[in-house]
């Protein structure tokens, strides 16, 4: 099993398949993906060697894949990537995150594929502010996308980038909608970043008082198996959904840490916040997955107890569409 010298395991890897995205969230890429941005970008791993990388991880482990970007369905052989990395003996259950705007005409496809969860974001209910944070007219798009999801009975989680000068006022039309919409609802709390100081600045908002409002008003937080993520989840006996909260500024978010991440490229990153991935294309385009998990192993060793986000330090980590958060 793989473990690291504070006795943390890992359950869980995060995947990513490109760095592109289509969106131009304004915490994120408010400029757009460019091209170029780092080395490599044309050259995400392909599905041979996501076999490799998640033969590695599952003889280690890891029981639970989840694709991100990036924009995920950007990628043309998604379906072949999901149906990879599910038939990998070991792994129980495959996500994907994703913007959404394929959603409608995909998300059939992908259940055939093997896809067990969905992940979607929304950073608002409101078609205009929803084209204003992300840069796209695609709400109606994406929650038709969501009512098929839930028709086939995928469960779905939405998350919600909290931002007070776009979507914090509307906070109560998000709890409304999960009312009658059973989808677990994600606040995550914004995460400052190498290139969003000053949106950061204006626009954080704690997640520790949200959790205040929530037990104040009846929600009971729920306990979650070991291969959840960072997410304190609560529910309510009037809401059809639920509500997590991630909150990577309080005390101890990092001690429960059940994920490693790998870019598109082949690097493994052992925090969202690293200063750098290590570099092991090399030892995946081998394909001998003994030699790449022994490589993961020794890496995993090296992981820090914590990020230092409260300190202001991000790491190399310019925007999260490098690694899917
Ligand atoms: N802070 C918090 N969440 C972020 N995401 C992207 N950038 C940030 C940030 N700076 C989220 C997206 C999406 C997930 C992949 O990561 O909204 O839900
Ligand atoms: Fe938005 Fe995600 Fe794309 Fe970033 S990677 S711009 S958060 S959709």
């Amino acid at each position: 099993m793989l473990q690291d010298s504070f006795g943390r395991r890992f359950y869980y890897l995060r995947l990513s398949v490109t760095d592109i995205c289509n969106f131009r969230c304004n915490y994120c890429l408010p400029d757009g993906y460019q091209c170029g941005q780092s080395s490599a970008r044309e050259n995400p791993l392909s599905v041979v060697e996501v076999g490799t990388v998640v033969g590695a991880f599952a003889s280690l482990g890891t029981e639970k894949v989840r694709l991100t970007g990036g924009e995920p369905s950007l990628r043309k052989d998604l379906e072949q990537l999901i149906e990879t990395v599910k038939s990998v003996d070991g792994i129980g259950r495959v996500a994907i995150t994703t913007n959404g705007y394929r959603l409608p005409m995909e998300i059939d496809a992908w259940q055939r594929a093997g896809l067990d969860q969905l992940n979607v974001s929304i950073d608002s209910l409101d078609p205009q502010q929803f084209r204003a944070i992300t840069g796209h007219d695609k709400l109606d798009t994406i929650l038709c996308g969501i009512d098929r999801a839930l028709a086939l009975g995928i469960p779905t989680k939405v998350n919600a980038v909290l931002l007070r000068e776009h979507n914090f006022a509307e906070f109560n039309h998000f709890l409304e909608w999960i009312r009658v919409t059973p989808v677990s609802l994600r606040f995550i709390e914004l995460m400052r970043t190498g290139d969003n100081r000053d949106f950061f600045a204006s626009n954080h908002v704690a997640g520790s008082d949200i959790e205040k409002l929530l037990l104040r008003t009846g929600w009971e937080q729920v306990v979650r198996p070991r291969d959840a993520g960072p997410a304190k989840e609560y529910a309510h006996p009037d809401y059809a959904g639920r509500i997590g909260l991630i909150m990577p500024y309080s005390k101890d978010f990092c001690v429960s840490c059940n994920r490693l991440r790998m870019s598109a490229q082949g690097a493994l990153h052992l925090c969202l916040f690293a200063e750098q991935g290590i570099d092991l294309r090399d030892a995946i385009g081998g394909g001998d997955h003994q030699a790449l998990a022994e490589q993961i192993r020794a890496a995993v060793c090296g992981k820090n107890a914590s990020h230092q986000l409260a300190s202001g330090f991000t790491g190399a980590t310019r925007n999260l569409a490098m690694l899917g958060g």
